[in-house]
């Protein structure tokens, strides 16, 4: 996990605190899209996993993102995770968590049999989401707090939950803070994470570390390239590096793309300057049949005249208003396509009457290849 060390520390941090019968804030993770986000919480699961912790992982995304849906993945979650803790040495209150999930899990129609207990009838099995939740959250995090571990609930994209669930998990989150339950939600997301909580609940600001996940550093962006190379004994020279490293401005996507292209054209296993020159116009050209191009094909023909008027600007951002004066017209007959390309997480507002791109090139894919007017 290249140049994520801040972020792996905290969680170690709380884990240890954890340890020590302390409480923590939640973690979210915000940043553009190809960053490292889901491979960052993946990782901090994995270290959670390794601690003991109960972990769950649930994606709030487009499609399957209805309440049904995400309570089944969160029942079949909770059991495997439990059936992975099982041991007869666990205390009552572990008994207690495992009924309550197994009562959770009957409610949303997943059988939760193999729990090898009884359900607790009566106890997170109301139906609705944010009784249900909290109930859930205080008898699995109150039973985890006798071992000494925790409860981590980790959630990618999101900003893509819907409203009910997420004002449901920030109280929730509200409730461990007050009560000490060792109960964590890390969450990640694109840049309007942070104020589609605080949206939601204002106090959600005080709940949570908020960390930006941004370009790799050089370093860390020239370890990423170079750490995976050596594994198959083949090198870089520093030239060639510091020429992929520039190319990619830090982004691990690109990286990945741009390391995948030199291994597929250089002759020999020391990448040179040349080698890295023409990885980088493969690469490109393969993110422009694929990565750009599964973006530009989902927005219609008036949201694609919004992003082409956007791609002006560069990455740097628009004003909403400049947009319209572009396309002639009023803000608001533009608000139907601004909304649409915001539900498809193509654009953010980082600010007031602002918009940008969630993808990093993609304005500049554009001018490259869509700008005919
Ligand atoms: N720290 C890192 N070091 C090396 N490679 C990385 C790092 N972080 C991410 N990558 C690589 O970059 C790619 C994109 O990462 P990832 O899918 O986690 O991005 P993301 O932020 O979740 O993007 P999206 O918003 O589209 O979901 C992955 O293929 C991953 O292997
Ligand atoms: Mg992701």
């Amino acid at each position: 996990m290249e140049g994520r060390s801040a972020e792996v520390e905290t969680f170690s941090i709380m884990i240890q605190r954890a340890e020590h019968g302390l409480h923590n804030r939640g973690m979210v993770l915000s940043g553009l899209r190809g960053v490292g986000k889901t491979v960052l919480l993946n990782h901090l699961r994995s270290t959670g996993e390794e601690a003991g912790w109960v972990t769950v992982y649930l994606e709030g995304k487009t499609a399957e993102s209805g309440q049904t849906a995400l309570q089944t993945r969160l029942a079949r979650e909770l059991i495997t995770a439990a059936r992975r803790l099982n041991k007869p040495s666990m205390g009552q209150r572990w008994k207690a968590a495992l009924g309550s999930i197994a009562s959770f899990s009957m409610s949303v129609g997943v059988a939760g049999a193999s729990l090898g207990v009884d359900t607790r009838t009566g106890r997170a099995d109301t139906g609705q989401i944010a009784i249900d939740l909290e109930e859930l959250i205080e008898d699995i995090s109150l039973a985890m707090q006798d071992e000494h571990k925790g409860f981590a609930m980790f959630i990618d994209e999101m900003q893509d939950l819907d409203d009910g669930l997420l004002s449901a998990l920030i109280a929730a989150q509200h409730a461990a803070g007050q009560r000490g339950w060792p109960f964590y939600i890390i969450g990640a997301g694109l840049p309007n994470l942070p104020s589609i909580l605080s949206g939601s609940r204002s106090y959600a600001e005080r709940l949570f570390d908020y960390r930006r996940i941004g370009p790799l550093d050089p370093d860390a962006a020239s370890a990423a390239l170079s750490r995976p190379a050596l594994t198959f004994n083949a090198a870089y020279t520093s030239d060639a590096l510091d020429l992929l490293v520039d190319a990619a401005e830090g982004y691990p996507y690109f990286l990945q793309e741009y390391g995948r292209s030199i291994w597929d054209l250089a002759p020999a296993p020391l990448f040179t300057a040349t080698d890295a020159e023409l990885a980088v116009d493969a690469g490109m050209a393969h993110l422009d049949t694929g990565f750009f191009p599964s973006r530009w094909d989902r927005a219609t023909k008036s949201e694609r005249n919004y992003l082409r008027a956007m791609s002006d600007d560069g990455a740097k951002g628009s004003s909403t208003t400049e947009i319209a004066r572009r396309l002639e017209t009023k803000p608001s007959s533009l608000a139907a396509a601004r909304a649409q390309l915001l539900a498809k997480g193509l654009i953010y507002s980082p600010d007031h009457g602002k918009i940008a791109f969630t993808v990093p090139g993609m304005a500049d894919y554009i001018q490259r290849q869509h700008n005919d007017h």
